[in-house]
């Protein structure tokens, strides 16, 4: 394996550029091809054995990239697909972002109730759930999805009144019950953080799994001799496999900076 090589990384459509953007801070000197499967967007509403399917054509794509490592930035194909993923791809490491999110919450509770907020197929496939049974047996976890949360994100209705109600509607029950620790088990759910934290109450521990994601990674590559020494130009390509223009407008809200091009790519089934 090349440590040249770039890191791939693909999630349903925008919302794993989150995760994007803090591998990037955290491992400055890697190149990275990212790829958002917009023709397909939402996986969030779907079963699990369809979510591993169009994981499988991205992961696949990704590969003829020659990347040295993929990223699933996508919290649904995390919960349903990574065995699939990591048998299918035997000689390229594959991170989720579920256990290194659970791990972090799992640090953070005080002894009390860890929420996990997710979209209706990640609560539905319990992984969070087991994840946190493991790692923090004494906690109890309750779960809630927020479908919602995801056209509010990427519709930069991230404050507000709007958002505010939605928020309270999904979680006023949650900080009646003693929640001191939050998950957001969803890529989209990092840019309503202020609104959620409001909602929950100023006090519960609001966990990203990004930068849990993000140190996992940069732990594998160094211990696999794989991480890019600084020097030279960084690469950082964006694709999707529809509408770019609306892609790239987005990506920049969630990415906080330009994005160049976005180059437009076909899956074949
Ligand atoms: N990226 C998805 C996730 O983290 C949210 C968007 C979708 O439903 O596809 O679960």
């Amino acid at each position: 394996m090349n440590p040249g090589a770039p890191i791939g990384v693909f999630d349903s459509g925008v919302g794993g550029l989150t995760v994007l953007r803090t591998l990037i801070e955290r491992l400055p000197h890697e190149h990275t091809v990212y790829l958002g499967d917009t023709a397909r967007v939402p996986y969030g509403t779907r079963s699990g054995e369809v979510v591993t399917r169009y994981a499988l054509l991205s992961a696949r794509h990704l590969v003829s990239h020659d990347i040295k490592a993929l990223v699933v930035a996508c919290n649904t194909v995390s919960a349903h697909s990574l065995p699939a993923l990591q048998e299918a791809l035997p000689t390229i490491p594959v991170i989720g972002v579920i256990e290194p999110g659970a791990q972090t919450a799992a640090a953070r509770t005080r002894g009390g109730t860890i929420a996990v907020l997710g979209t209706p197929s990640t609560i539905a496939s319990g992984a969070y759930q087991a994840a946190l049974g493991r790692l923090a047996p004494l906690a109890r976890v309750v779960a809630r999805a927020c479908p919602l949360f995801v056209p509010l994100a990427e519709e930069g209705w991230t404050e507000g009144e709007v958002p505010r109600l939605v928020a309270e509607r999904y979680l006023a029950d949650l900080r009646r019950s003693g929640v001191d620790t939050a998950v957001l088990g969803c890529t989209h759910y990092p840019l309503l953080a202020r609104t959620i934290a409001e909602a929950l109450g100023r006090e519960v521990a609001i966990v990203d799994s990004a930068e849990a994601t993000a140190a996992a990674l940069s732990t594998l590559l160094q211990a696999r001799g794989l991480l890019r020494p600084p020097g030279g130009a960084v690469r950082h390509r964006t694709l999707c496999t529809d509408v770019p223009e609306r892609f790239r407008t987005v990506a920049e809200r969630f990415l906080g900076r330009p994005v160049e091009s976005v180059e437009l790519v076909d899956l074949a089934f």
